[in-house]
């Protein structure tokens, strides 16, 4: 292998995702290629490289794939028989455990004086960690601690809209109030710590469901970066001038079907609709269209969110974010 289809490997690895099987196969491949002695230097020279010709050298980067070089040797050594990547994936559950890094960071292999000599202390701020773990793939994974999860889905949001992906529809369940579920697809049009926003119209079924049951769930999958994202809590209506807002900014076809559409209830014949909405059409002409007083915003309150990274084997990161007091506790919970 020349150093540059090394680099490509390399490279292929990063902008892929970089989780835990990424990080174990470009640190495999360095170990393959110049041995378990080498394999650090090399490595590291490899992403420098790398890095420069990128123009954007990433400190994190050197570590962690340093880190995961390390590990791979130790593996190696420990199941001699694991011929490849996978088949030693398969038999160290240490390299499926996303701690495992966090523990190598202070293991004699990295805190030589040997090592130290050219060992770039790792940033463990959550925003460098969040832009090195994430060049391809997620911009946080399941090993990155953040404490806020409003912060972790501003990232995970941002990184999945550079990424092309549309985060906006959400899967919004909801229950009566003799507490039968049901669900239906709402565009997230808000996200901040007050929490979620979704608008519709205020007589439909999901809106009668939240009157009587003024609690709900949103669900986004994200299916190209293997994300999901769960939210749970209560409900409120959005303040009047925060829907009149957002109704203001909508195109003016949208405002005109909202005064149209009686969401949820039985309509005879699509003529109907039809017919309502060129009597809507011909009631606003000519002047800006205000909000109808029956729709508007909902804003979800969550106590709890969960964030979903898709990893080999099943083996997948769950965080479980639990409101408590003013703060909140995070959870890791089996796949
Ligand atoms: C991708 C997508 C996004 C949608 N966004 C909304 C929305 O933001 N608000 C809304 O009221 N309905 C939205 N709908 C329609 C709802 O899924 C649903 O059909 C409608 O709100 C009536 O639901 P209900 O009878 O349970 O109240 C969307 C549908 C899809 C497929």
């Amino acid at each position: 292998m020349t150093d540059e289809e090394f680099l490509q490997r390399f490279e292929a690895a990063e902008l892929a995702d970089f989780r835990h099987a990424d990080h174990v196969r470009a640190a495999w491949a360095y170990v393959e290629r110049d041995g378990p002695d080498r394999a650090l230097t090399s490595m590291l020279e490899g992403i420098q490289r790398f890095a420069n010709a990128k123009g954007e050298p990433s400190k994190f980067h050197y570590t962690l794939t340093r880190a995961w070089v390390a590990l791979i040797v130790d593996a190696r050594a420990r199941y001699p028989d694991a011929r490849t990547a996978p088949a030693l994936m398969a038999a160290c559950p240490l390299l499926m455990d996303a701690h495992a890094i966090e523990r190598f960071y202070s293991a004699a292999t990295l805190g030589s004086d040997r090592a130290r000599a050219s060992w770039i202390e790792p940033d463990r701020s959550p925003v460098t960690a969040a832009k090195a773990v994430g060049t391809g793939g997620s911009p946080v994974s399941g090993s990155t601690v953040i404490p806020d999860p409003f912060d972790r889905f501003a990232r995970a949001v941002e990184h999945a809209q550079s990424k092309g992906v549309d985060t906006a529809p959400a899967a919004l369940g909801t229950a009566d109030a003799r507490g039968r579920p049901s669900v239906r697809m709402v565009l997230l049009r808000g996200a901040d710590p007050r929490g979620f926003v979704f608008h519709t119209n205020y007589n439909s079924r999901k809106a009668r469901d939240l009157t009587e049951n003024a609690h709900a769930a949103l669900c986004l999958h994200w299916p190209t970066l293997e994300e999901q994202i769960r939210i749970e809590g209560s409900v409120v209506r959005l303040p009047a001038d925060e829907s009149d807002a957002y109704f203001a900014g909508r195109p003016r076809e949208s405002q005109l079907g909202a005064w149209a559409s009686e969401q949820s209830a039985v309509l005879p014949d699509r003529s109907v609709l039809e017919e309502r909405v060129r009597s809507v059409e011909a009631e606003f002409d000519g002047r800006a269209v205000p909000r109808p007083p029956f729709w508007g915003g909902f804003r979800i309150v969550p106590d709890r969110i969960e964030f979903w990274y898709g990893g080999t084997a099943r083996l997948h990161d769950r965080i479980v974010y639990l409101r408590e007091g003013a703060g909140w506790r995070t959870e890791r919970l089996f796949p």
